[in-house]
């Protein structure tokens, strides 16, 4: 896949568009400077894993400390490395929702104030129609109608994709993302935090057909996503339906943490598929795109380059690169660019929400 990165010279961009592009929506502080949508200036991610990682999952009040620690050295970095003055810059995106309102306000305070100190327009952003934006960085003639897998910690979502502005959600989870339960299938075997990475590697020894885990489709034609009953179906694997096996992890070998690992992630990544298919096949999708944390996972983006081949006619699947994944502003600034073109800007009035 071709990713524009930065030309030697700036002159190709000088009628350019910059966007400085703000994230802080969970444990991920990122800047990025990001050229017409497309041209990637810089991108700047420091990421909280360690600081988590005793807790197996996101604390907010730390999170959001740790934004405030290193939001104004992360966009100076940006702004340093894409070789620009703050005078090049168009406009300030910053996602705004959903997310932890905690860790969302430290990024839409930076990006107020800077916005009026700047004398900057200011564009709120929807962190999840981001992430998909990270699947269309290299593509340039995208065939519609297109539908869009959105699998992060946080969210599992079906959109129909017509505009980078307005994605029309088909489904979503009604309890666990898809990376929450990977991360907390990954706390039950003591593997660690983010769990998604540390399985997708362990289970490339273990067979994924060793435990038959549950698959809920929640119905023939639901666009809409369960994954609590896995992680509970691990649970009762691993210490027993009264829970009284509390050590048995502890005494498993490596091979059958690896079995269950690689077990649970055929059966996260069939659901997924499967609802892919049938989403594609409702709105008649001629491409599938694929973004958020999870689209990282090698088995998850194999298995819908097959569903995407075998279909008649066959599909053309576009997923983010490996990179631009998990959280980044790239994605942020590339979605404030259409919306900088459409002129949807906010105001100093703009907070974090929630939901989204
Ligand atoms: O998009 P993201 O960075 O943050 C949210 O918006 O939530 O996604 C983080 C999630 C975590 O749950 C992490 O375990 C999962 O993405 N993840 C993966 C992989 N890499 C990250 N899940 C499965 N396989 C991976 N390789
Ligand atoms: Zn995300």
């Amino acid at each position: 896949m071709q990713i524009k990165e930065a030309p030697a010279t700036n002159h190709e961009l000088r009628e350019a568009i910059n966007i400085l592009g703000i994230e802080t929506s969970c444990d991920e502080t990122a800047a990025a400077i990001v050229a017409d949508g497309k041209i990637i200036k810089s991108s700047i991610v420091a990421s909280q894993d360690k600081l988590h990682e005793k807790y197996g999952g996101v604390v907010p009040e730390i999170a959001s400390r740790a934004h405030i620690e290193k939001i104004y050295p992360i966009i100076t970095e940006a702004i340093e490395q894409a070789q620009i003055s703050k005078g090049d810059i168009d406009a300030i995106a910053v996602a705004n929702q959903p997310g932890l309102t905690v860790a969302l306000i430290v990024g839409v305070t930076a990006a107020k104030t800077l916005s009026f100190a700047w004398g900057k327009p200011l564009i709120a952003i929807n962190h999840l129609h981001a992430h998909l934006q990270s699947a269309l960085l290299a593509e340039e003639d995208l065939q519609l109608p297109a539908v869009a897998l959105i699998v992060s910690g946080g969210h599992t979502c079906l959109y129909d994709y017509e505009s980078p502005l307005e994605p029309k959600l088909l489904g979503s989870t009604i309890d666990d993302a898809a990376g929450e339960a990977f991360d907390k299938v990954a706390g039950i075997l003591k593997l660690g935090y983010p769990g998604g990475p540390v399985i997708e590697e362990i289970a490339k020894k273990g067979n994924p057909e060793a435990i038959k885990f549950p698959r809920s489709m929640l119905g023939r034609d639901s666009l809409d996503f369960s994954f609590s009953g896995i992680k509970t179906a691990v649970l009762y694997y691993c210490h027993g339906q009264d829970m009284k096996g509390k050590n048995k992890v502890d005494s498993m070998s490596e091979q059958e943490i690896a079995d269950i690992a690689a077990s649970f992630e055929a059966a996260v990544v069939d659901v997924l598929v499967k609802k892919t298919k049938l989403a594609a096949e409702k709105i008649g999708a001629k491409t599938v795109l694929l973004g958020g944390g999870v689209a990282a996972n090698s088995k998850l983006r194999g298995r819908l380059q097959e569903m995407c081949d075998s279909a008649l006619p066959p599909k053309k699947l576009l997923v983010a690169p490996k990179q631009y994944c998990t959280d980044n502003a790239v994605m942020v600034a590339s979605l404030g660019y259409y919306k900088f073109k459409a002129g949807l800007f906010a105001d100093l009035t703009l907070e974090p929400k929630a939901t989204g």
